[in-house]
């Protein structure tokens, strides 16, 4: 496994591979980052494995000084599944070139995270599209659980690059919880309490499913689980890939 930190190594590494995978990640590694790099080194000839935690990509600076890294246990953790090369640019490097114009996020009316995380999309659009004008991979590797975020880079690769989006599914706990880096910031309650959370709204999906009609208890909802779990709620809502961004 190659450790790789500078842009212009990285090109001469990976220049003539026809069939590479790459996985964008920002590290903390669980179960779930660890289904997307094996489904590369199952498709694909070469991976590569980015580990980078983007700032511009946060709206609160506390959550990015917070956000779990843990850069010695994954190296090891994608040493045993034996991929080929990590990169692990540092922000000088990866944003030494400015951009001349800003790139535009599809974003006609702000909805779920885009509504809520100031700038977000924006930041990830923005380093998705400087990994790719580098690495220039033929399959890149993302999770279903950032629905938003796949759906938005899927939208921005579409006519500029030639990678295909291989969309992998979600990684729950035993508790039903979806695996997620910020899950390690959680006492053992609140893990619990994400649990039940997880598993009052696959319910209630289900019911929507069963019976459209049900969507009208989505405030009814929002207030059961507000008090039932003393938890505040920044938005409920149902979406899929056609009225996300319609209403
Ligand atoms: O999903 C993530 O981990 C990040 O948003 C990504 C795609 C690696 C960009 O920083």
């Amino acid at each position: 496994m190659k450790i790789i930190r500078t842009i212009k190594e990285l090109k001469s590494e990976i220049i003539n591979i026809y069939n590479l995978g790459f996985v964008p990640t920002m590290g903390g590694f669980h179960k779930g980052h660890l289904s997307l790099v094996k489904k590369s080194i199952n498709k694909c000839t070469k991976t590569l494995v980015s580990i980078y935690v983007n700032p511009t990509q946060f709206n609160n600076k506390k959550d990015f000084l917070r956000y779990p890294r843990n850069i010695k246990k994954d190296l090891k953790t994608l040493k045993k599944m034996n991929i080929d090369y990590v990169f692990i640019p540092n922000t000088s490097e990866i944003y030494k070139e400015k951009r001349k114009k800003k790139l535009s996020v599809h974003n006609r009316k702000k909805v779920l995270c885009g509504k809520y995380r100031k700038n977000h999309f924006e930041g990830v659009i923005d380093i998705v599209d400087r990994f790719l004008n580098i690495i220039n991979p033929k399959y890149m590797f993302l999770g279903q659980k950032d629905f938003q975020q796949l759906f938005l880079i899927k939208k921005h690769v579409k006519k500029k690059f030639r990678v295909k989006i291989v969309s992998c599914k979600t990684i729950r706990d035993k508790n039903f919880l979806a695996l997620s880096s910020r899950n390690s910031l959680l006492s053992k309650n609140n893990l619990k309490i994400a649990g039940n959370i997880s598993k009052e709204l696959n319910l209630l999906k289900k019911k929507i499913k069963k019976n459209y009609k049900y969507i009208k208890k989505i405030n009814y909802y929002i207030n059961y689980i507000t008090k039932k779990y003393g938890v505040k709620i920044d938005y409920l809502e149902v979406r899929n890939e056609r009225n996300l961004f319609n209403s």
